[in-house]
């Protein structure tokens, strides 16, 4: 009796389930499925930002996931040719966000000397973390590392002779990015501050 009764119900959601798509559903449908299939990283169906989804595309093919090890919102661990999301994540630091991020991220001396490609690498794994939290509509205090490493690329792009182009690439647009989203660590704004004019 109960049996049948749970049958009957199987049956009236699935007759019920067209018409609900024939709705609303395709566009969402389409776009979680797109967005699935796009990059092991995206493990949910919240829409991305456009930038975002133009991080995705470029990151793909870069970034490889361990799905048996999770990380922040339970975004598998990424890495980016053999630099880890876990190895760097501010998350299981003692340290807030932006302390972690001028201790572990921090550029030498004279500041050209920097291995840029490294620093990729990093911000690779954060962006696509990041992208991962955002499909599932995670919490975002990542942000503050992400910029800080994007701030940190700037700087030693300047440096090398290739400053980037793009307006939202500019050292004084990323410090404004990192210390916008610190305000809790105000203490450490000088310091962030003091790096933006050591460009060389
Ligand atoms: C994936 O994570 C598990 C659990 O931490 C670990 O044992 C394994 O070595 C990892 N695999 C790779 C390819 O790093």
């Amino acid at each position: 009796m109960r049996f049948f009764g749970l049958l009957a119900i199987g049956a009236g959601l699935v007759s019920a389930a067209p018409i609900v798509s024939d709705l609303a559903i395709p566009a969402a449908s389409e776009l979680s499925s797109r967005q699935a299939g796009s990059a092991c990283f995206i493990i949910g169906n919240t829409v991305l930002p456009k930038e975002t989804s133009d991080f995705v595309n470029q990151l793909r093919p870069r970034i490889t996931c361990n799905n048996s090890r999770r990380t922040l919102s339970n975004v598998p661990d990424v890495t980016s040719d053999g630099v880890s999301f876990s190895s760097i994540n501010f998350a299981t630091s003692s340290q807030a966000p932006l302390q972690f991020a001028l201790s572990r991220f921090a550029t030498p001396t004279p500041l050209r000397s920097a291995n840029l490609a490294q620093f990729q690498r990093q911000l690779d794994v954060y962006i696509a973390t990041e992208a991962g939290i955002r499909s599932v509509n995670g919490n975002l205090a990542i942000k503050v590392p992400k910029f800080f490493l994007q701030f940190q690329i700037s700087r030693i792009q300047t440096a090398q002779g290739n400053p980037p182009r793009a307006a939202g690439l500019q050292v004084n647009h990323l410090l404004e990015k990192v210390l916008k989203n610190s305000p809790r660590e105000s203490q450490l704004h000088e310091q962030v501050r003091a790096l933006a004019r050591t460009l060389a």
